[in-house]
């Protein structure tokens, strides 16, 4: 279900920035005029539409401080991936509060299913409290490092991965849960000067990394908060 096209579902920035997160997020990047370099700002590539949950998830959001969750255009983006595969097993490492999880629930068929992991219970709470009555997600309050050691079910064919566990380090035991053409998602990969250094260093090495990872085509994508598309080959 979306949200009435043209409603403001996008609150303005916060007064303060939280750092608690690990990987900080560009939720505000939103406000940002659209433009090709070229001095040409017609393309509107913001999403005039958006997940009924979302207005309800980011005021309860800035209740408890998290202001980390992807941005719109990013949201967007894991909907459309999210509707490319009727019927398929989604995962999210990272649920926060669950703003990505929502966007990927707008995306997906009545026969996907989400399984989102996130460390710490007072965030999932939040993403619970407004997803968790809907029966193709399940929110598992884990660390994703013990959580990929553990998961031995079905195959992914989508994963979307918003912490540390699956993107700087575990990448390859993450890409071990994708179907061959299941696709890889992350973003918060363009730098922002105002991160912690650790997070900037990590981002540095993923990308100079990721051409050479053994079973990933990847694209990184210099759009929005920065995303990395790949698929698994
Ligand atoms: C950028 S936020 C996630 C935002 C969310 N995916 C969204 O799109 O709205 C990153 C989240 O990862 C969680 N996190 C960090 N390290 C983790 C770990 N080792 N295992 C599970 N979750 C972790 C943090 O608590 C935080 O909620």
């Amino acid at each position: 279900m979306s949200h009435a096209l043209g409603t403001p579902f996008w609150p303005g920035p916060p007064a303060t920035s939280d750092r608690n997160c690990t990987s900080p997020g560009s939720a505000w990047a939103d406000t940002t005029p659209p433009s090709n370099g070229q001095g040409n700002t017609a393309m509107q590539d913001l999403p005039t539409a958006g997940p009924a949950a979302l207005p309800g998830i980011i005021a309860d959001s800035g209740r408890i401080g998290f202001t980390m969750w992807c941005e719109a255009r990013v949201g967007s983006l894991l909907a459309t991936l999210a509707s490319s595969k009727p019927g398929g097993r989604i995962l999210e490492l990272g649920t926060g509060t669950g703003v990505g999880a929502a966007w990927l629930l707008d995306g997906m068929d009545a026969d996907a299913r989400l399984i989102s992991v996130e460390v710490d219970p007072a965030m999932q709470a939040v993403a619970l409290n407004h997803l968790g009555r809907d029966p193709r997600v399940t929110f598992t309050t884990a660390d994703a490092d013990a959580w990929l050691s553990d998961y031995d079910g079905e195959p992914f064919d989508l994963a979307f991965v918003d912490c540390p566990p699956g993107k700087s380090h575990r990448l390859a035991d993450l890409l071990a849960l994708l179907r061959v053409g299941g696709l890889y998602v992350v973003d918060d990969m363009v730098l922002d000067p105002t991160w912690p250094d650790d997070y900037q260093r990590q981002v540095g090495e993923f990308l100079e990394e990721l051409p050479t990872v053994t079973g990933l085509r990847a694209t990184p994508l210099h759009w929005a908060s920065g995303v990395v598309l790949g698929v698994r080959v």
